[in-house]
């Protein structure tokens, strides 16, 4: 990474009133960012805030966080760590949100960025866009609810034009929102065409919070370009984070991965899932990471293949550390057909 970026990159930035001392967090993801893969971003360290993948906002009240598989943390990422709520009801959301508050998380994000039908069925996520007014009483009574910050992740819109993404994120400050992240998609689009980055530039020039760009920063030309064209505050990194927790660590204070790297970070991933989830959620969760470190390698699809059969963690080390014993070639940036 180049030094200029380096020192942009660890300039603390300012959060409704909290500092977090890198400009590198971690982009929500359900299923990915639980618990355990947090912790092995932690060992690495480098990244500026944490986040969980996306929450009920309705289960989130009564939620037992010893046994909900995404309500759940330890308590000394709690300080650098927001939690991601879903839903419709601005009530729901800042009771939900008050809960956050109340187990002592850096704040609480709100999710207006996912397309997943199941979601948007229900006037939740993405679908929000289409009813603007809602979404932003949704951060209003979440500001008035908490005095933790408040993020709003959110992308393009149901249409390919920045303005109506732009006109939003002043609203949402006006409501009373600490930080966004936005992702420069449309919404029926999952992640099959190239992100606009040019509409984050349009974004963070409409607001004076900070911004967080996102999707498709895979490689430090990629940050570097991100943070250079787009003027944003900071970037979320999202799948690369997945294939590589040590990519903040990496960016922020240059740590050097080498070929044993790679497959240490597999066998932690293992450790650190039985350790937080029985071994049928821990098994399921560690294949649906493993396609994400696959795709940095020319031979990964057959890699994952076998990963994916496997019955056991057993297998799978054997898997993976018959993989790597062939000095597998990595790939120039992942393999989009397995980082779906
Ligand atoms: C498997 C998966 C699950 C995701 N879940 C969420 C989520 O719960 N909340 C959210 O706001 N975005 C979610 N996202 C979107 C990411 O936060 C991010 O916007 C997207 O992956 C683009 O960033 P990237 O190119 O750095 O991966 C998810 C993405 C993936 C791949």
């Amino acid at each position: 990474m180049k030094p200029d970026i380096r020192k942009l990159i660890n300039t603390p930035l300012e959060i409704g009133g909290k500092s977090i001392p890198t400009r590198l967090i971690l982009a929500p993801m359900s299923g990915l960012t639980h618990v355990a893969f947090r912790e092995l971003v932690d060992r690495f360290g480098g990244c500026g805030l944490l986040y969980t993948g996306m929450c009920s906002a309705r289960s989130v009240p009564h939620e037992n966080s010893h046994i909900s598989p995404v309500f759940r943390w330890r308590n000394e990422e709690l300080s650098c760590l927001i939690c991601q709520l879903f839903g419709s009801d601005s009530d729901v959301m800042a009771l939900a949100a008050k809960r956050v508050e109340q187990e002592g998380f850096f704040g609480v994000d709100l999710n207006f960025g996912c397309s997943v039908a199941a979601i948007c069925k229900k006037n939740c996520g993405a679908a929000l866009l289409k009813i603007p007014d809602r979404a932003v009483e949704i951060v209003r009574n979440v500001r008035k609810a908490v005095s933790i910050p408040v993020t709003v992740k959110f992308r393009t819109g149901w249409e390919d034009c920045p303005k109506s993404a732009v006109e939003l994120a002043g609203r949402f400050e006006d409501a009373g929102a600490d930080a966004l992240i936005f992702h420069p998609r449309v919404a029926p689009d999952r992640r099959s065409r190239p992100p606009k980055w040019e509409y984050i530039a349009q974004v963070k020039q409409a607001v004076s919070i900070p911004v967080f760009g996102n999707g498709e920063v895979f490689t430090s030309d990629d940050c570097k370009k991100m943070f250079e064209t787009t003027g944003c505050d900071g970037i979320a990194l999202g799948r690369i984070a997945i294939a590589k927790p040590w990519i903040f660590a990496q960016w922020a204070d240059g740590f050097v991965a080498d070929d044993e790297t790679y497959r240490t970070v597999l066998k932690q991933m293992i450790t650190l899932l039985s350790k937080h989830y029985e071994t049928v959620a821990a098994l399921r969760k560690f294949k649906k990471m493993a396609v994400y470190n696959a795709a940095l390698f020319k031979y990964g699809h057959s890699f994952f293949k076998k990963i994916a059969r496997a019955a056991d963690f057993n297998e799978i080390e054997k898997e993976v550390d018959a993989f790597f014993a062939t000095s597998p070639d990595l790939t120039m940036r992942p393999n989009l057909n397995l980082f779906a």
